[in-house]
């Protein structure tokens, strides 16, 4: 889906945009991913296993997010320059619509500004206006406590853990820690 343009303030006094992704996008994106993999252990993938993605395919990812009904992309754009990215998306299974999960990463330079909070208020806006959507999912990987404060500032809780989830080159096994937040309805 695509979602309205949203302009906000960072603590630091910039402006910042959130929209839908252009293709215009898609150099910022893949140098955001890139860079990203070696700025936090928290990330899923290392620098060298970005040679997979492509601007063909970043394209092709944009408009299956853009025209799909069932999730979205939210970039984050500072002074033109692409900060980082979130994503919802959910199953359209009866048994599995009402699970949205979402995702979130920064670039460094762009952490602590606020542009997560934005983010996710807009997740979780997206999520309260699809009536199937009864709970927001995450995950985070041990260690993570500036995640893990913004996630608790936004509602989520903790509700399991998955041992070992993570192992980095040195061989440290790392935790995964799974959190969700509920959709209160008033049908329910
Ligand atoms: C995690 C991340 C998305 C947070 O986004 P952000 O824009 O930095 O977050 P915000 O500035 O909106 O809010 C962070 C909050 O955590 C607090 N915080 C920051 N560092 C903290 C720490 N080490 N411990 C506890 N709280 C911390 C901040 O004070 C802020 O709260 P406040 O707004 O009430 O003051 C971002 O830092 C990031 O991209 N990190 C690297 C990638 C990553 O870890 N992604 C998540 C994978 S699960």
């Amino acid at each position: 889906m695509i979602i309205q343009d949203i302009e906000f303030t960072m603590k630091d006094g910039r402006k910042a945009l959130i929209r839908s992704p252009k293709d215009e996008d898609i150099q910022g994106i893949l140098d955001y991913l890139y860079i990203s993999a070696g700025e936090t252990e928290f990330i899923l993938r290392y620098p060298e296993e970005c040679g997979k993605y492509t601007h063909e395919g970043e394209k092709a990812l944009f408009d299956r997010i853009n025209a799909s009904a069932n999730e979205a992309m939210l970039v984050c754009l500072v002074e033109g320059k692409v900060a980082g990215n979130c994503q919802i998306a959910w199953k359209t299974g009866i048994k599995t619509r009402h699970r949205a999960a979402v995702a979130i990463a920064l670039l460094k330079e762009y952490w602590n500004q606020g542009i997560g909070t934005r983010l996710f208020q807009e997740l979780i806006r997206i999520a309260e206006e699809n009536e199937n959507i009864l709970q927001m999912e995450l995950e985070f990987v041990e260690g993570n406590t500036r995640a893990r404060a913004l996630y608790e500032k936004m509602g989520f809780r903790i509700v399991g853990i998955k041992p070992n989830a993570i192992r980095l080159k040195d061989g440290t096994l790392l935790n995964e820690y799974y959190m969700i937040r509920e959709i209160r309805r008033n049908s329910i």
